[in-house]
């Protein structure tokens, strides 16, 4: 890959061990994504992508290798100052506050941010991303559909300015219409400047959109490339996309 050694990654995992108690599972996973990039982590289930998102949001401490975000080690840091250092999580399962408002939703995404002016400035720049979530600001989260939840969390993690989002299984349980919906959001977020690290187990779906991706399995990462390149190699055909049906879920 043409790659510029001087520009330092965004983020970088080097040679990171996890385990939860006896059993471990991540095995010198090293990755990284440069300013500007939307970059995917594939893996069947269990194969440790959650985790991943966990080890750079600080829920999960790894017990070797480092974790750096704009070339400071954040490994040790409590999740809150992460977040405030820039990244930002859309986690699994998107988790709203269902009994809040999706007004109030938003805004708690900018709990940690004293520029008022700016906030508002954000606020009115996401609701213009997300029309059908100014139609339902003062509706509880809880009531929205699947999909409008996933815009509302996406929508949250946005409202505190990050440099980087990390989303977990964005599409996960979305009707297509909507997963159709949430792909385009992310290349426009992209393209407004922040980037993307996103954890899929629709590899097809995410290459679409990546402009690089990894492959974990069984806590290893096996596969890395350009997004083309992956799409198009034989193994990730053969192992995670079915072949040439678009069924595109990666088997564990
Ligand atoms: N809190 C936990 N305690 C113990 N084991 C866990 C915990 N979270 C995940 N695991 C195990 O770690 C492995 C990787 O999980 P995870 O990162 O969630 O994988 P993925 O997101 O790829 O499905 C799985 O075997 C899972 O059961
Ligand atoms: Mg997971």
């Amino acid at each position: 890959m043409t790659e510029d050694k001087s520009r330092s990654p965004l983020l970088e995992l080097h040679e990171v061990d996890t385990y939860y108690g006896v059993v471990q599972v991540h095995f010198a996973v090293s990755l990284h994504v440069q300013k500007g990039e939307i970059v995917c982590l594939l893996g069947g289930n269990a194969s440790g992508k959650s985790t991943t998102m966990k080890i750079i949001l600080g829920l999960v401490k790894p017990r070797a290798g480092l974790v750096r975000f704009k070339g400071q080690n954040i490994v040790g840091l409590p999740t809150p100052k992460i977040i405030r250092l820039g990244i930002g999580s859309v986690p699994e399962a998107r988790r709203i506050f269902g009994n809040m408002t999706v007004r109030e939703n938003l805004l708690m995404g900018a709990y940690h941010r004293s520029d008022k002016p700016a906030i508002t400035e954000d606020y009115e720049r996401i609701l213009g991303l997300f029309p059908r979530l100014r139609e339902r600001l003062t509706q509880r989260g809880g009531v929205l559909s699947g999909g409008e939840q996933q815009m509302l969390a996406i929508g949250r993690a946005l409202m505190g300015r990050p440099q980087l989002i990390c989303m977990d299984e964005p599409t996960m349980g979305l009707s297509p219409a909507f997963v159709d919906n949430v792909l385009e959001l992310i290349q426009t977020i992209n393209a407004q400047g922040t980037a993307i690290f996103m954890v899929e187990q629709n590899a097809n779906l995410a290459l679409q959109i990546a402009h690089r991706g990894y492959v974990l399995q069984n806590g290893h990462i096996v596969l890395q490339g350009a997004a083309r390149d992956l799409l198009d190699s034989r193994e990730v055909q053969d192992a995670y996309l079915g072949g040439s049906s678009g069924a595109a879920v990666i088997k564990s």
